[in-house]
């Protein structure tokens, strides 16, 4: 049988599995950052207390110690296995194609896992019972083992976006495919982002410090910490955009910054000002201030950040060669992949996808209407909601709630069909499956009950065949 590797299209209403797996990226996100983070200021913050035989400084990373083991690691490796169920239902092939390229990586990500994870419990329970400067090499090693799976794992979210050159595609070698060409400024992001953040939860635990001396002494340590590690977030960003294909500058400059620059300039400044002022008045840091503040800069920074981020590699989820939708749009001689564009626009979705119903593979007036909703979904919906109105993207609006059928036919047959929108893939299929979408969309904008008269229907095609 002749097939393309699809597997069924999951969609949740209105978000999407877009926003799914957003949400759960962004409480992974600002949970494993400051696990990462707090591993670097508890490694210089115990330096210090070292150097300068201060050891009521222990006493702080005590504190942050048993927040971050109740917070940050129960939240963080509850959310991390929710990525990847999220992403193996919403995008199965741009996970094959990681775990083609990655599966040593993630291999070794997960022994720097093991020791972080030891690492934090040992640190915490050893404190004040082992001898000071083995305590520190601990710390150290707690430090870099965290930092090494931060580092991990940004070669592969940035390979999502792209190699950056063509030899991966020749060579098909996880060297190529994990130094890619933005991988050191995504590294320095992360890296910065990860300071300031958890600078943010720092000072929330130190807000609760009724021993003001201790309080100002940690809050005077972090704060600066938190500000560099802030604009070298901000350079490193500078730097990655640089560094991007073609299709994210038009992404980004059509649709992604005028919606969200001002909240990023927004959560900057507030942050600038809030760790500035904690620096220079650290008695007057109260924690309800300080659990605002991080709420406000982790949800308005975060959420903007990885929706960039994300909406950026459209039209593509993985290496510019697997299209969100899950066709795979080119050929990859190293990993022996062949594109399934154009087999798709001469045998069509319907013919080549192997989870299509039989009784929905050739289409008749009574199941054109449930066609076109089963070929949206599979074609559209991983980027586009299909109700009016919903939050992402939504086709309806997109088109403009036309209702003529045969105009939104003329866009899929003309701009569709031809790729010639840099973030959407080219979706070339024959003409009665472009035929069906367009009659379903119609049907949608001109608010006829789509599920009840798919029932119908198929009612009627029941009937008809009982009858023959
Ligand atoms: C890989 C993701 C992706 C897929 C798949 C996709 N689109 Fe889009 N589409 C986009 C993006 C991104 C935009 C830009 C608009 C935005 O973000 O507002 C867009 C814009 C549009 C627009 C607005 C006009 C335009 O050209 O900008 C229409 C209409 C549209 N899409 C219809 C469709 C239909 C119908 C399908 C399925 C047959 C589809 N799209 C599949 C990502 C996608």
């Amino acid at each position: 049988m002749d097939v393309v590797g699809m597997y069924p299209t999951w969609y949740v209403p209105n978000i999407g599995t877009a926003w799914v797996m957003g949400i759960i990226g962004v409480i992974h996100v600002v949970a494993s950052h400051t696990a990462v983070g707090a591993a670097f200021l508890f490694a210089f913050l115990e330096t210090k207390a070292y150097q300068e035989n201060a050891p009521q400084l222990l006493n702080f990373i005590k504190k942050y110690g048993m927040f971050l083991l109740v917070f940050s690691y129960i939240i963080g490796s509850i959310t991390g296995p929710g990525i990847w169920y999220a992403i193996s239902v919403a995008s199965p092939r741009g996970v094959g194609g990681l775990i083609h390229n990655f599966v040593w990586i993630w291999a070794a990500e997960w022994v720097f896992f093991t020791v972080e994870v030891i690492g934090v419990y040992a640190l915490i329970y050893l404190l004040g019972k082992i001898d000071a400067k083995t305590h520190l090499k601990l710390t150290w090693s707690f430090a870099l083992a965290s930092w090494g799976t931060m580092l991990l794992i940004v070669g592969i979210l940035s390979f999502m976006l792209w190699p950056g050159n063509e030899n991966w595609y020749q060579t098909g070698s996880t060297n190529d495919a994990f130094f890619n060409l933005n991988f050191f400024a995504h590294l320095g992001i992360r890296t910065g982002s990860m300071l300031v953040i958890a600078t943010l939860v720092g000072l929330m635990v130190a807000s609760t410090e009724k021993e003001l001396a201790l309080k100002a002494s940690v809050v005077k340590f972090l704060a600066p910490i938190g500000l560099g590690g802030g604009f070298f977030a901000v350079m490193m960003f500078l730097y990655y955009i640089r560094t991007i294909p073609d299709n994210s500058v038009e992404m980004l400059h059509a649709h992604l910054l005028p919606v969200y620059e001002y909240a990023m300039i927004a959560v900057f400044i507030a942050a600038t000002l809030y760790l500035s002022f904690a620096w220079w008045q650290p008695k007057y840091l109260s924690t309800p201030l300080a659990i605002g503040m991080f709420l406000f800069i982790s949800i308005f920074g975060v959420w903007p950040e990885e929706r960039i981020r994300e909406s950026m590699r459209k039209p593509y989820v993985v290496g510019q060669y697997v299209y969100s939708n899950q066709i795979i749009s080119r050929d990859v001689p190293g990993k022996n992949i062949t594109g399934e564009v154009d087999k798709i626009a001469k045998k069509g979705l319907l013919a080549l996808h192997p989870f299509i119903p039989q009784r929905l593979r050739v289409i008749t007036d009574n199941n054109r209407l449930e066609v076109g909703k089963l070929l949206a979904t599979i074609a559209c919906s991983n980027c586009h909601a299909l109700e009016p109105g919903a939050p992402l993207r939504n086709i309806p609006d997109k088109l403009h709630r036309a209702t003529d059928a045969d105009m939104i036919a003329a866009f899929l047959t003309g701009a569709l069909r031809h790729g010639a929108q840099p973030y959407m893939p080219r979706i070339d299929l024959p003409e009665a499956e472009i035929q069906a979408i367009a009659h379903y969309l119609a049907a949608v904008n001109q608010g006829q009950n789509v599920k009840r008269l798919i029932v119908e229907q198929r009612a009627a095609a029941i009937k008809m065949q009982v009858a023959n």
